[in-house]
């Protein structure tokens, strides 16, 4: 089985003035392990991009957006383009985070659109799937993470599914504090790389799936030793330095 690099990303989501970013990522970036060990990314609103990869640069700290649109270019107002990324010198973008799927009509649909976008452009993309409370309490999580896999890397040919990071994130441990227990992450995990695996088996192998849903440095370790999960996509916790490179330190042990 290849060995699979670590992966933990912090999602500021709406948060980050220019001023923020700069001395966040001030903070991060210098103290970032080497890629080879485990692999780290920030992921800024649209507007602290560029201050973000100034302030990134010549580290091995990845700077990533929180959304893109399909499309190369043309008529959709308040839309930003895969290119237009690359361009700046992001390497990454989260595409189907459940707050975009709930408050912003992201679809399946779309994202089967926007993965192979990604790629094309040269970003690499974190594909976020996870099940609500009530399908969660149903017995629906593995219908939910189906319909997710499936239909999202639908436009994907099978040799270019493992440059995809998926991110489990149930969306009743968001910002809760309720985090899955480790155990449940991994079944849900395991889940997803058998999804994978119906496509292509080597992607299976080689694709990092990261948990997200309340990473906190004292739950971190305990997650990201699980066979199936490679990594964290990490919300609160990753706006202070500290928190977020505690979690970065546990992913060695993973
Ligand atoms: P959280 O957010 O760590 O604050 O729960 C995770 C996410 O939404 O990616």
């Amino acid at each position: 089985m290849p060995e699979r690099t670590p992966y933990v990303a912090g999602n500021w989501k709406m948060w980050g003035s220019q001023a923020e970013a700069r001395d966040l990522v001030a903070a991060i970036a210098p103290r970032v392990p080497a890629p080879a060990e485990v692999e780290t990314a920030v992921c800024a609103p649209f507007t602290a991009l560029a201050t973000a990869l100034e302030a990134a640069q010549g580290t091995d700290l990845a700077v990533l957006a929180q959304n893109m649109h399909q499309a190369q270019g043309g008529a959709f107002t308040g839309e930003v383009s895969a290119p237009m990324l690359t361009e700046l010198g992001v390497q990454g973008v989260v595409l189907g985070h459940s707050e975009r799927r709930q408050f912003f009509g992201e679809t399946d649909r779309a994202l089967q659109e926007k993965v192979p976008a990604a790629l094309e452009a040269g970003l690499r993309p974190i594909l976020c799937v996870g099940e609500t409370e009530e399908e969660n309490e149903a017995g629906e999580t593995q219908r939910k993470l189906r319909q997710q896999v499936q239909e999202d890397l639908n436009g994907l040919a099978p040799q270019h599914l493992a440059e995809v990071v998926i991110a489990y994130e149930p969306i009743w441990a968001i910002g809760t504090g309720k985090t899955a227990t480790a155990e449940q992450a991994q079944e849900a995990c395991a889940f997803v790389r058998a999804l994978v695996g119906d496509k292509s088996k080597e992607a299976a192998a080689a694709v990092r799936i990261l948990y997200g849903g309340s990473v906190k440095p004292a739950n971190a370790a305990g997650l990201m030793a699980q066979e199936d999960i490679d990594g964290a996509l990490v919300g609160g916790a990753s706006l202070e330095a500290e928190s977020f490179l505690a979690i970065v330190e546990a992913a060695k042990g993973g």
